[in-house]
């Protein structure tokens, strides 16, 4: 069965549409929004990871969600299709139209709940009233492109009978994906199964459009529900990089495409993702987001390829496929490398990043970089592949930051009070304060407020350190709260206060951006 698809062309039985919601459903869940700059490279990151589309913002949601959308629509060429999500309202369909409307190739998707509980409780609107705004919203939605994608939310508990009402009126009007999302992540696999095989089975028109699944993982089977769907017959998986997203998240995508890599046996499916980017992208969204991902994590947590037992080690010394089902290099895991020294230069520099992946960086922030790296390299024996890469995701996020560091001078240790004297930089301009404090980071964050008052609440302050040896960088994440909003900042640097101050004005940065944004609507998950 050959498909024929506006944006795709014709799409083999075989292929998988890997649709990434990370920077919808992801950046929407508490803690984890990014500014237009963070997206834009995520956005960058994703399409170089090879996902076929990237559901890139909810644009009526706020202006910035609006930009974000349609910035990533104009620079992203020769890329993957742009989505931006819509409800079924005029308003919301146009703002997604015309936030989407310079991306070369395009796609408006339209949600609307079809459950029972959903449509009496949180539309409160009669069944039929349903089906005909469904009918109508992807009417108007096929207007301004022929790529629209039809979600009913809730839609592993909707009523059989009418999800194939709801799914055959979408088609006629012309939708040409149609999403089933686990909105509240309730089903098992076996539900999947049922689903999908009955829709394709009983749907008129279901041969012409593409079945899509996007599951939530309350209960922790996101990637299962997502792998059951597909050998139902779906062929678009949304997900996001390292899961994120509502509640307990999304389906990564990082599981399922190594699923679909390593078990071609059982998920006989292609998708156009490049593995050995995997890694890389899950980084980076870590460094912009401020969350670092659970050690244990499928795929890109820090031991899933550590084998700590003797057994396992002789094992995998012996013949690795012992006890290793994937090898580390097919997700971009490279072994700890001794990279430059302090002799080594910009172009050698440069080389570097573009093998560890930074292929896009703009002239000032290789400068930047590479100003950095040498200061490094001055300061640590050793440099590995990790502290550049801590060192350049440390630059990029902090592109478009308002506030900035400059210099820090700490007085510490067991006699008396520490001493702290910073400089920092806001919108351009220089600025410095000296503050004491119980400790050397408390004076630290008491300068930073002499500099810069805020009414922000420190609720997280971690350490941890990105390679080994004591003069490894520390990597020091932060979380402040301010009126009931959350967000992580992290910083790296050989000095643990640097890192701890880079962090928390990193989290101050965001706080900023959050601020200037209006907030969302109420939307669904
Ligand atoms: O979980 C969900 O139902 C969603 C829809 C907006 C697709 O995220
Ligand atoms: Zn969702």
């Amino acid at each position: 069965m050959i498909i024929n698809h506006p944006n795709f062309g014709d799409i083999a039985a075989d292929r998988v549409i890997i649709f990434d919601t990370t920077l919808r459903d992801g950046e929407q869940s508490p803690g984890f929004s990014m500014n237009l700059a963070e997206k834009l490279r995520m956005a960058e990151a994703l399409a170089e990871l090879g996902v076929d589309v990237i559901e890139a913002g909810f644009p009526i949601a706020s202006p910035g969600d609006f930009e974000s959308v349609q910035s990533i629509a104009r620079k992203l060429k020769n890329g993957p299709v742009i989505a931006g999500l819509a409800r079924t309202s005029r308003n919301d369909i146009l703002s997604a139209a015309e936030a989407v409307k310079d991306a070369e190739r395009k796609r408006i998707h339209v949600f609307l709940s079809t459950s029972p509980l959903h449509m009496k409780y949180k539309l409160r609107m009669e069944p039929d009233e349903v089906l005909q705004l469904a009918i109508d919203s992807v009417t108007l939605a096929r207007q301004y492109t022929d790529d629209v994608e039809w979600s009913a939310e809730d839609g592993s508990r909707t009523e059989p009978d009418f999800l194939c009402r709801c799914v055959e009126a979408a088609i006629k009007a012309g939708a040409t994906t149609i999403n089933i999302p686990d909105t509240v992540g309730y089903a098992l696999p076996a539900d999947m199964t049922r689903i999908f095989t009955m829709l394709r089975e009983r749907v008129p028109g279901a041969e012409k459009i593409i079945f899509s699944t996007h599951n939530h993982n309350d209960l922790g089977l996101a990637v299962a529900n997502t792998l059951a769907a597909v050998a139902a017959g779906a062929r678009q998986i949304e997900c996001t990089i390292n899961g994120i997203g509502e509640r307990a998240g999304n389906a990564a995508l990082e599981e399922v495409a190594m699923a679909i890599r390593t078990r071609p046996d059982a998920v006989p499916c292609q998708s156009g993702i490049v593995t050995e980017r995997i890694m890389m992208t899950s980084k980076l969204l870590s460094t912009i987001t401020g969350f670092d991902v659970q050690p244990n994590k499928a795929i890109v947590g820090r031991n899933a390829f550590a084998h700590e037992s003797g057994i396992h080690q002789d094992g995998v010394l012996k013949n690795a496929a012992t006890y290793e089902i994937m090898t580390p290099e097919s997700v971009g895991l490279t072994k700890n490398s001794l990279v430059m020294g302090k002799h080594s230069g910009r172009a050698a520099f440069r080389d570097k990043l573009r093998a560890l992946g930074y292929g896009e960086l703009g002239d000032n922030q290789i400068n930047d970089a590479f100003r950095r790296f040498k200061d490094l390299a001055d300061r640590k024996k050793v440099v590995y592949d990790e502290d550049i890469s801590a060192l350049v995701d440390d630059e990029i996020v902090r592109d478009n930051d308002r506030i900035r560091f400059v210099a820090l001078d700490v007085h510490a240790g067991s006699r008396g009070p520490a001493k702290a004297v910073l400089e920092l930089e806001i919108d351009g301009q220089a600025h410095s304060a000296e503050a004491s404090g119980d400790g050397p980071v408390d004076a630290t964050f008491s300068a930073i407020h002499k500099i810069f008052p805020h009414e922000a609440r420190l609720v997280l302050f971690s350490i941890g350190a990105v390679t080994e040896g004591t003069d490894a960088q520390a990597r020091t994440t932060v979380r402040l709260e301010e009126a009931g909003k959350m967000v992580d900042g992290q910083g790296a640097d050989t000095d643990t206060i640097v890192a701890a101050t880079r962090a928390y004005l990193h989290a101050l940065n965001k706080l900023l951006v959050k601020r200037e944004r209006t907030e969302p609507e109420a939307l669904s998950a």
